[in-house]
């Protein structure tokens, strides 16, 4: 308190002397300031108003295209290479027999290989070009021998759909440190090596497609899937800035799509009940991811109503998201039942103990 008597006295004193030609040019001074201060903030609401209209232009833009009937928007993928990683069952398999009756050469990469050799045979049944190697894609290793031995085959790919996926579905200290590690490593970190091997030649050609198999489970937090969340949550992230960096780097010609469903009833998630949203079929599945392949959209999420929590989470107070899952949605015990299915390289050695 004295402290501050004792500067206001001397600032008044130093003021006072200042001479009347000092007065004025601090006066001055302050005006050009004040001045220049009005200019600033002027320019930044222009800025900020004309970036408004862009965005809301662009909106539109994307809106009316919506409009225009999806037979109109989709693409030809004749003759072009897919590859997606866990087509040996579940959605990988149905993916790719979707694509590959639209004309192209597909590739499954399975670190199970019965399931890889039965998409195989469906597909050579039906009369399609398809190839299946058996690649564990935590192998950064094998994923890089992998992709060289394809192009020793003649096959560039041109779309890569990381599908392949785990999930441990127990309480966070129940789950085993392996199965968090190996969730990670089949998840995301896997997305780093595919991506490193097949994004250079999509870059030199500036055209090419990554698609990347997330969940609602990367948009909403959710308990006994901590693991899965955070690695799904990984992979949101992955396409997001993938994305950004590809816009940035002008790379026009080499799309993203991230896909988010709800539960699907492919036994991954067996025994899980819900209670609000139905869970999904796999073949509807299949068919919207094909779809937003063709269409070249940005995100599919499934179903396309689910986006409500996300959009809740951003609006809500935490005490209403509580009640939300908890009371309303259900959500917080649709694993209470969950079996899934134990993932076929997983060895159990270790203890969840940290
Ligand atoms: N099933 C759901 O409810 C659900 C919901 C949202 C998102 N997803 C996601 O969809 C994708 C496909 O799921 P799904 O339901 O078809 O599961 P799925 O278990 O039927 O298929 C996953 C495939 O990945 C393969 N795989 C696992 N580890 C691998 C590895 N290390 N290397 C190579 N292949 C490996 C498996 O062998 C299997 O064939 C996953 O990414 C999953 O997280 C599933």
């Amino acid at each position: 308190m004295g402290d501050a008597q004792t500067s206001k006295d001397s600032t008044t004193k130093a003021t006072t002397a200042a001479t009347p030609t000092v007065k004025r040019a601090l006066q001055k001074r302050s005006g050009l300031d004040i001045a220049s201060d009005y200019l600033q903030t002027a320019w930044l609401l222009l800025t900020v108003t004309v970036a408004l209209l862009f965005s809301i232009i662009y909106t539109i833009f994307a809106a009316f295209k919506c409009l225009v009937p999806r037979k109109f928007r989709r693409h030809d993928i004749t003759g072009k290479v897919v590859l997606i990683t866990g087509g040996g069952s579940g959605i990988g398999r149905l993916v790719i027999q979707r694509l590959a009756a639209k004309g192209a050469k597909v590739v499954t990469w399975d670190v199970n290989e019965a399931g890889n050799a039965e998409t195989v045979r469906l597909l050579q049944e039906a009369g399609y070009e398809c190839y299946a190697d058996t690649v564990d894609i935590c192998n950064k290793e094998a994923v890089y021998k992998s992709a060289r031995s394809l192009t020793d085959r003649g096959l560039q790919v041109d779309i890569l759909i990381n599908n392949a996926g785990i999930v441990t579905g127990r309480n966070f200290l129940e789950s085993p440190d392996e199965y968090v590690v190996r969730t990670f490593q089949v998840n995301v970190i896997s997305h780093f090596w595919t991506a490193k091997a097949f994004l250079p030649a999509m870059l030199k050609s500036n055209s090419g497609h990554i698609v990347t198999i997330a969940s609602m489970a990367g948009k909403v937090g959710v308990n006994k899937l901590i693991d899965y969340c955070a690695s799904k949550f990984a992979t949101v992230g992955f396409d997001e800035s993938l994305r950004a960096e590809l816009m940035v780097n002008k790379k026009d010609g080499v799309f993203t799509t991230l896909v988010c469903p709800y539960y699907i009833n492919t036994g991954m998630f067996d025994g899980v009940r819900s209670k609000l949203i139905p869970i999904l079929e796999p073949e509807f599945v299949a068919d919207e991811i094909v779809d937003g392949i063709l269409l070249r959209s940005k995100e599919v999420v499934l179903p396309w109503y689910s986006n409500v929590f996300v959009w809740l989470k951003l609006l809500l107070h935490y005490d209403a998201q509580k009640f939300m899952l908890c009371k309303v949605t259900g959500v917080s015990k649709c694993l209470d039942g969950f079996v899934g299915r134990t993932p076929p390289t997983l060895q159990l050695n270790g203890t969840s103990e940290p």
